[in-house]
């Protein structure tokens, strides 16, 4: 068996990708599947934390033991996280959060009309989760961590984004078109505040998984008794 190195903790995961809906029936969404949130989740279960998982569109099974919370849109997901992270030890945010949503939605299908131009879809941001979860921090002591997908320049690119959000811990990936989404391995740099930089080498999400809590638990604030 593991260390029960998350004994006594509340973690909060979130997984997955949201959708934004359109009309009843299409929505702007992500190729996230949720697999490195859920290997998140049952690793924390396994070292014996109290777990939140605020599942987004995924088609994974409930990791056993944890409490799964299911959300569509990253509004949806804002609420379940802010609402887990009230009383959490650390919130690591993996799921991919649009950015932006449609800033109407149709009550009944959108139809194309003969000879008609398509009508351009008019967006809004979503709020940063991540980022008001770490400005918020509802516990003292709470372990907040980002994930950033980056094309190009991933060390410089993950360090400034690690400082815009706040975040003790940035977990940066190099996505490209067969890297990463769906897949059941990951290579990964985990990037802390602190300024300590530990490279994950290509492996299982479960491996990845163990490292962010490896990094997570020196971090943690002492146990209340
Ligand atoms: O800014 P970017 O989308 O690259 O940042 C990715 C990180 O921020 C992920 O941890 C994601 O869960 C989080 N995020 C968020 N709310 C958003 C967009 C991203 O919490 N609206």
């Amino acid at each position: 068996a593991p260390e029960a190195d998350l004994a006594g903790r509340h973690v909060v995961v979130s997984a997955g990708g949201t959708r934004e809906p359109l009309d009843p029936v299409r929505f702007l969404g992500n190729r996230s599947s949720g697999k490195q949130g859920y290997a998140l989740a049952r690793t924390a279960v396994a070292r014996g934390a109290r777990v939140t998982l605020v599942a987004a569109n995924t088609a994974l099974a409930d990791p056993a033991g944890a409490d799964v919370v299911r959300v569509g849109t990253a509004l949806q997901l804002r609420e379940a996280v802010l609402k887990a992270a009230a009383d959490a030890d650390a919130v690591v945010m993996a799921a991919a959060v649009a950015d932006f949503r449609p800033a109407a939605y149709a009550d009944g299908k959108i139809k194309k009309k003969d000879g008609e131009e398509p009508a351009p879809v008019a967006l809004v941001r979503n709020p940063d989760i991540l980022a008001e979860v770490s400005a918020e921090r509802s516990r003292e002591g709470q372990v907040v961590v980002g994930f950033a997908a980056e094309t190009d320049d991933v060390l410089a690119n993950g360090r400034a984004k690690l400082h815009r959000k706040g975040c003790d811990l940035l977990v940066v990936n190099e996505v490209g078109e067969a890297k990463t989404f769906g897949s059941e391995e990951n290579e990964a740099v985990v990037l802390a505040s602190d300024g300590s930089e530990v490279q994950v080498p290509h492996g299982p999400k479960e491996a990845l998984a163990e490292v962010i809590w490896d990094q997570v638990v020196p971090r943690l604030a002492p146990r209340r008794a």
